[in-house]
């Protein structure tokens, strides 16, 4: 390991690339170019993106850089009216979230969208619930709660999350059980990418701690993990490499220990560029750069 980097001149040993070994590696999902206009607004200006296997690539920018719709893009939400988009290695078009899922795509939204009436283990299996065998599940439609259930009993314990009771309605959880409920779900259904919108946003210290060490027994599982995410101690604790997104596309892809948290700051807001290769940050505006508190020669 090499030690981190915490000066605006020099220059760090990896590149950008270097997230997964080496550029032979066919990244899990990739895009090039996309474009997304809403009248005179553009959403997405050329943006590129890279994940590579099992890695934890957080996705940061200000408010209204275009992170959410790069996301949405990513996951089928939001067609783009331009670029290419791959997934292992093959150009994909989705043509909405339920294709992106079938493809293994798993996205916690930001308000989760778990149904609070409904019990902890009827959430794992929303939308895909299991049916019982034989005429009383094909003709009947009846569930097979009894088996979600012990499913659902089996894939939180391995995840170790710990819940009372998985009868227990969503709405008597806390703000962290029911997160650790939204990903535990997701964690069950993906087969290539979790995206997680926020994930800590609303939640404590503690459980803003358990969401995390959720979000690396994903990883460890091998599936690698896209966090939005604004807090930067969050992105610098958990993430692989870093997706500065800015004014529509990506600005920098970087390792969180090559730079300083200011420095990310710094190019998130423009005062800091670096290079193609995730090199060598300089100074774009000095004014800007001193502002946050960064050296500027
Ligand atoms: N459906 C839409 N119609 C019109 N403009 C849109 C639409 N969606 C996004 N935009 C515009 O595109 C730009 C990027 O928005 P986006 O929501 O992707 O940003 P963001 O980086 O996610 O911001 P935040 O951090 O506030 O969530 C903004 O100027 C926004 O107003
Ligand atoms: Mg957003």
């Amino acid at each position: 390991m090499s030690e981190p980097n915490r000066t605006t001149t020099s220059t760090p040993k990896d590149t950008a690339t270097s997230g997964a070994d080496a550029e032979s590696v066919t990244p899990i999902l990739q895009a090039r170019g996309l474009v997304k206009r809403y009248g005179h607004v553009t959403a997405i200006d050329g943006a590129d993106f890279d994940l590579m296997p099992g890695e934890v690539l957080a996705v940061i920018g200000d408010n209204g850089a275009g992170k959410s719709s790069l996301i949405k893009a990513l996951t089928g939400a939001l067609v783009p009216d331009r670029g290419e988009i791959r997934l292992n290695g093959e150009a994909i078009r989705f043509s909405g979230p339920q294709q992106a899922r079938e493809h293994g795509i798993e996205t916690v939204y930001q308000d989760l969208a778990v149904a609070a009436s409904m019990d902890i283990a009827s959430n794992m299996f929303l939308g895909r619930e299991l049916r019982r065998t034989g005429p009383l599940g094909s003709v009947l439609r009846m569930l097979d709660k009894k088996r979600m259930r012990e499913e659902a009993a089996a894939h939180m314990a391995e995840l170790k999350i710990g819940l009372r009771s998985l009868t227990q309605t969503v709405d008597t959880l806390s703000g962290g059980q029911r997160q650790a409920v939204a990903v535990a779900r997701a964690v069950a259904w993906a087969r290539s990418v979790v995206v997680m919108d926020e994930p800590t946003a609303a939640l404590g210290v503690k459980e803003s701690g358990q969401v995390l060490d959720l979000i690396r027994q994903v990883r460890d599982r091998g599936l690698p993990v896209i966090l939005i995410s604004h807090n930067m101690p969050h992105v610098f604790e958990i993430a692989d490499r870093i997706h500065v997104h800015r004014m529509g596309k990506r600005e920098a892809l970087i390792k969180p220990s090559d730079y300083s948290m200011a420095e990310v700051v710094a190019i998130m807001t423009g005062a800091l560029t670096v290079g193609s290769d995730g090199g060598k940050a300089t100074v774009a505006d000095a004014e800007a750069a001193r502002a946050a508190g960064l050296p500027t020669t």
